[in-house]
């Protein structure tokens, strides 16, 4: 081989290992679909919620990401359909910005951009992303307070065993096991947010694969865990 083949042969090489590369780190492997307690999640935040909050679990988003390594975020958009208006009443009730009622299109875009743009090819547009969590929270059935209120688990504000959320999540997901975020506030610890995980083609739930490890201030207990 000739010094133009090395050449060649090389250029070819190092395009592929940047092909590869870069693939891995745009792309995703599946979705979290997380829905947030709405009391602790104005307890988690330094400013109080200006309106009361709701006993409910709604959507904090629907975000693709990486088993291993990063997710991906703010992603290019690659079809341009925004999100249809008629759709605005079904995402004010599952969907609300409960840190600032007054600004529920601010909360939606941030997520559509910050995390539903990576969605492509599931999630085609701007448009789809939406309707695509209105079908996960109501068609689907993924509404998480309706999941534990199956299983008599309702937010009373009593403490509560790990394996019975657990339990009543594997329950209502064809028993695969949900990532569970927990804070501790003035020695109470609570529910905040509870996600599920499905494949990148949303096809099936799958067993969330990035729990809190020990350490981390989200770790839920295994007892004494208020909703
Ligand atoms: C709503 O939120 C968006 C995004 O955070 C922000 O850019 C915008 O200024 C907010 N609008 C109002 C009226 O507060
Ligand atoms: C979700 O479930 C809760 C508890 O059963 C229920 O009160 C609420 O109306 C449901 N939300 C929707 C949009 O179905
Ligand atoms: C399990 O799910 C079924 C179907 O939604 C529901 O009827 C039942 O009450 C649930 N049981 C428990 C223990 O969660």
């Amino acid at each position: 081989m000739g010094i133009t083949g090395m050449v060649y042969m090389v250029t070819m090489v190092f395009s592929l290992i940047v092909l590869i590369l870069s693939s891995s780190t745009v792309g995703f492997d599946y979705f979290q679909f997380t829905q947030q307690y709405q009391p602790a999640a104005c307890n988690s935040n330094p400013t109080p919620c200006n309106d009361p909050p709701d006993k409910l679990f709604t959507v904090h988003g629907l975000w693709p990401s990486n088993k291993v390594g990063g997710d991906p975020e703010y992603c290019k958009t690659r079809n341009h359909r925004k999100r249809a208006k008629k759709l605005e009443p079904q995402l004010e009730i599952i969907w609300p910005n409960v840190l600032d009622r007054t600004n529920h299109t601010g909360f939606w875009s941030r997520q559509w951009t910050k995390h539903g743009t990576c969605g492509y090819p599931t999630i085609q547009n701007e448009n789809d992303y939406f309707e695509t969590v209105i079908k996960m929270y109501i068609t689907e059935k993924q509404n998480v307070s309706r999941i534990l209120s199956n299983a008599k688990i309702e937010p009373d504000g009593i403490s509560r065993a790990l394996v019975d959320i657990q339990n009543a999540i594997r329950n209502g997901t064809n028993d695969k096991i949900p990532k569970l975020k927990c804070q501790k506030k003035n020695r109470v610890t609570e529910l905040v947010e509870i996600t599920l995980c499905s494949d990148k083609n949303r096809a099936h739930f799958i067993d969330c694969p990035n729990p809190f490890l020990p350490g981390s201030p989200y770790l839920c207990p295994t007892n004494n865990i208020q909703y």
